[in-house]
C-alpha cells in the first residue's frame, strides 16, 4: 500500500465497553490527528470475571471486526483482553498490535528505578490479575523486582454507575481493597483497568504521595505514539482526528456515559449486533 494512503488509515481501538474511551483520551492528548475506529463490547461487558479463553476469544472478534475498517494499528485498551489475548492478537493480526499492560509495566519499573522504594503494585480485574500478565511483563525488566496484586471488581461498576472520586462509598471500597497494598511500601502503583484513571484523586488520597500512579491507558498511549513515529505511520494531520464508535449494545447508553470516560463528546456511536462480530472470522475456535 502506498505510505501517504497507509498513514491517513485510522487506529483501531478495542475494550469491553465503555472504559476503552479513557485510552482514546489519552490517544487523542498525543496525537490530536489520528483517526480512530473504536469498538466496545458492551454486549459481552464485563471481561474482567470470564475465563482467559472466553476473553482470548472476544478478542479475536473485537479486532476481526476492527480489521474491516484497514486499521494501520490495533490497540487493545482493554487491560483484560491485553493480559489473556495479546500474543494470539499478535498472530492473528496483519497489523501491529499494542496493549495495556507491556507499556503500563515498563513505565512502572522506570518511574521506581530511582526510588527507594521499588515494590510495584497493580490493581486489575480478577481475569487480568489471575494471567500474572503484570508480573511476566514487571519481572522482564526487573527479575528481582517485588510486584503486588489485587483485583478490584467492584470499581468497574461503581465507576459506570458514575460515583466520583469524593464519593464515601468509593473511599471506603478503596480503602479495603487496598489496606494490604498501603502496608507494602509500594514505589508505584498500576492502574491496570481502563476504568481506575477516573478513581485517580481517590486513589491517590488513599495510597499517598509517596506512590507513584502509573495510568497503563496513558502508558499505551505513549507506546502507539513511538511505534507509529518509528514504523513512520503518523498521520500527516496534527489536530482534527475523527472519533466512529461502534457499540455491540445500546448506543444511547453508550453515548450518554461515553463523554465522561472519553473527555469529549461522542456524535457518532452505531451499534453492531453481536451475531455479526461473532460469525466475522473463521478462527475463533482455533486460538493458540
Ligand atoms: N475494560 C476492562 C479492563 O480494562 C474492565 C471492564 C471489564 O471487566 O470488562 O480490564
Amino acid at each position: 500500500m502506498e505510505a501517504q494512503v497507509m498513514k491517513e488509515r485510522p487506529i483501531g481501538v478495542f475494550d469491553s465497553g465503555l472504559g476503552g474511551l479513557t485510552v482514546v483520551r489519552e490517544l487523542t492528548r498525543v496525537l490530536p490527528g489520528e483517526d480512530i475506529v473504536y469498538l466496545g463490547d458492551s454486549a459481552r461487558v464485563p471481561y474482567g470475571i470470564r475465563s482467559l479463553e472466553t476473553v482470548r476469544r472476544f478478542s479475536m472478534d473485537d479486532a476481526s471486526f476492527l480489521l474491516r475498517y484497514e486499521p494501520k494499528m490495533i490497540v487493545v485498551a482493554c487491560n483484560t483482553a491485553s493480559a489473556a489475548a495479546l500474543d494470539a492478537l499478535k498472530e492473528f493480526c496483519p497489523v501491529e498490535v499494542v496493549g495495556t499492560v507491556l507499556p503500563g509495566a515498563a513505565e512502572a519499573v522506570e518511574v521506581t528505578r530511582d526510588k527507594e522504594n521499588k515494590a510495584v503494585g497493580v490493581i486489575a480485574t480478577e481475569a487480568t490479575i489471575q494471567s500474572g500478565a503484570y508480573l511476566r511483563a514487571i519481572r522482564q525488566h526487573d527479575g528481582e523486582r517485588a510486584v503486588y496484586a489485587q483485583s478490584c471488581p467492584l470499581l468497574v461498576p461503581i465507576v459506570e454507575e458514575g460515583r466520583s472520586d469524593d464519593d464515601p462509598i468509593v473511599l471506603s471500597v478503596l480503602h479495603d481493597y487496598l489496606r494490604e497494598m498501603q502496608r507494602k511500601r509500594l514505589g508505584a502503583l498500576i492502574l491496570g483497568c481502563t476504568h481506575y484513571p477516573l478513581l485517580t484523586n481517590a486513589i491517590a488520597k488513599v495510597m499517598g504521595p509517596d506512590v507513584s500512579l502509573i495510568s497503563s491507558g496513558r502508558a499505551a498511549a505513549k507506546e502507539v505514539q513511538r511505534r507509529l513515529s518509528l514504523s513512520n505511520l503518523l498521520s500527516s494531520r496534527s489536530y482534527g482526528g475523527r472519533l466512529r464508535c461502534f457499540t455491540t449494545d445500546n448506543p444511547e447508553r453508550f453515548n450518554r456515559l461515553g463523554e465522561r470516560f472519553g473527555g469529549r463528546r461522542i456524535d457518532q456511536v452505531e451499534r453492531v449486533p453481536i451475531d455479526e462480530l461473532e460469525s466475522r472470522h473463521p478462527a475463533t475456535t482455533e486460538i493458540p
